[in-house]
This record gives C-alpha cells, sequence and structure tokens, in this order.
C-alpha cells in the first residue's frame, strides 16, 4: 500500500500558473498544512524532525518575487514551502533538480542554502534544463540570488548529468517533462541514471505525484518496491504533488 499524507482541500487549493507570488491562503494555513505534511514524513522516517527556519523561508520567498523572471510556474506556495523545508531540514551537500525552467523549482530547493533563505552551507546545487534559452534564464535568475555559484543551472540532459555525475547526490528533484509520449515517465530514466550515485538517506523529489500520475504509474512501482528505496510517501496538498522518497 502507498503512503499518501493528503489535505481535504487539496482540490480547491487552486493557483493561477501566470501569478506565482499571489496569495492563495493566510500564511498560518500554509505553514499548518507543510507542518503536517512534515509530521507525516517524519513519521514515515523519511525526515529526522520537522523545524525548519521560518524567517528564512520568508526572505527567501520575498527575493524570489523580486529578483526572479518567471512566465509561468505550477510550483503553489504550500509546494514552494515544502520544498524548501525538505532541504532546510535534510541538508543535502550535493543536489541536482531535473527539468528546471526557469528556475523556480530548483530555486525553491536549493534557496534553503543560498541567497538570504540560506540556512546550511551546501557543496554543490546543480539545476539541469535541457532547453538552452531556458538554461540560460534560470542561470540568470539564480545568479541574482545567489552570487557565489554554488547553485548553479546547466544546459544539458538530466539523463547524461546524472549517469555522469562524479560524487553522492544527496538530493534528487526531478520536474522534467520529456515531451510526446515520455511526459513525466522520463522521471524513471533519470532516476535509474542516478541510482548509484544515492547513498542511503538520500531524497528523491518528484514534482507532479497527482496530475502526472497516469504518466508516473512505473515509476512510483520503482520507489515504492523496497528492494530499491527505503519508504516513499505521496504528499497531496495541491493539484500538482510531491512523492518523497528516501533511499
Ligand atoms: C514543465 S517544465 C517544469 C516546470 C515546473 N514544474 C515549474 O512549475 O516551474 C519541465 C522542463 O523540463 C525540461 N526537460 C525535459 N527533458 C529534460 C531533460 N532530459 N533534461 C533536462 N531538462 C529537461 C523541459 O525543457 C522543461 O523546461
Amino acid at each position: 500500500m502507498a503512503l499518501t499524507f493528503q489535505t481535504d482541500d487539496w482540490q480547491s487549493y487552486k493557483m493561477d500558473y501566470g501569478q506565482p507570488h499571489r496569495e492563495l491562503e493566510p500564511l498560518e494555513k500554509e505553514i499548518a498544512v507543510v507542518d503536517a505534511a512534515l509530521g507525516a514524513l517524519r513519521e514515515a522516517g523519511v525526515l529526522p524532525r520537522t523545524s525548519y527556519d521560518q524567517a528564512k523561508m520568508l526572505a527567501h520567498r520575498k527575493a524570489v518575487a523580486e529578483l526572479f523572471e518567471i512566465p509561468w510556474t505550477a510550483i503553489t506556495p504550500r509546494m514552494q514551502r515544502l520544498l524548501y523545508a525538505i532541504n532546510a531540514i535534510a541538508q543535502p551537500q550535493n543536489v541536482i533538480a531535473a527539468g528546471v525552467f526557469c528556475g523556480n523549482t530548483f530555486i525553491s530547493n536549493a534557496g534553503a542554502a543560498v541567497g538570504p533563505g540560506a540556512s546550511y552551507t551546501a557543496k554543490s546545487l546543480i539545476g539541469v534544463e535541457i532547453k538552452p534559452n531556458e538554461a540560460e534564464r534560470a542561470e540568470r535568475n539564480v545568479r541574482r540570488i545567489d552570487p557565489t555559484g554554488v547553485a548553479r543551472v546547466v544546459a544539458a540532459d538530466a539523463i547524461e548529468v546524472c549517469r555522469n555525475f562524479p560524487v553522492p547526490i544527496h538530493l534528487l528533484y526531478l520536474d522534467a517533462d520529456g515531451g510526446p509520449g515520455v511526459g513525466k515517465g522520463i522521471y524513471l530514466t533519470i532516476l535509474q541514471a542516478a541510482l548509484d550515485k544515492l547513498p542511503p538517506g538520500a531524497i528523491v523529489l518528484a514534482h507532479n505525484s497527482v496530475n502526472g500520475a497516469g504518466q508516473l504509474q512505473r515509476y512510483f512501482a520503482f520507489v515504492r518496491d523496497k528492494a530499491s528505496f527505503g519508504e516513499s510517501v505521496n504528499v497531496i496538498l495541491d493539484g500538482e504533488g510531491l512523492e518523497v522518497t528516501v533511499r
């Protein structure tokens, strides 16, 4: 049986993809929902604790709103907070984010270690985007928040980057779209390319566990199989969803 965390209101909690910074609910409600999700992840043994720096999360959000060019995004405020919190709690040294488009998804992860929301020190945070012009914009966006270069975006195929990555990957974030006929099915190919670089305790995050579920059935079967992974929880707090898996 798949482990699931689900809010009562995930179907009515909706964003306008063209208005990424619009508040959808009172902040206290957003924090409570994400706290409950983090509690479920702790209970499942995916995370060691649930606490993270609330003020730094808001500093991260403010910097993204002020400095990023975002044509559209499907990252809701709840998802932005959840991604930030998972990274702030797990403190991954090396991160790969696959399919980052304009970089908003990537910085929701990396912002826990760079820029005004930084709450730990990481080694290498890499966003991978296959379309060169999108990668260029994402890199431009990320540079405005992180002048150090710890977080950076490369124009490449995430499958190749994972296959050739020379050091352990402590957190892998999946958001690539393989196009007609493949779509989110590409997650499994990217994960398999990264598999031997994921140490015990590594975290794998898969966006679109709800609205991409049709294309993710083989991915779900793989990450929910104890032969390769520890626990896996489908976190459903918006219409996109996030499958959170620990190695
Ligand atoms: C739909 S977007 C993700 C958007 C994100 N959910 C958001 O809300 O901002 C998926 C991105 O994955 C990229 N992509 C597709 N295949 C890829 C691959 N093999 N490696 C890296 N990026 C890839 C696409 O070019 C596209 O920009």
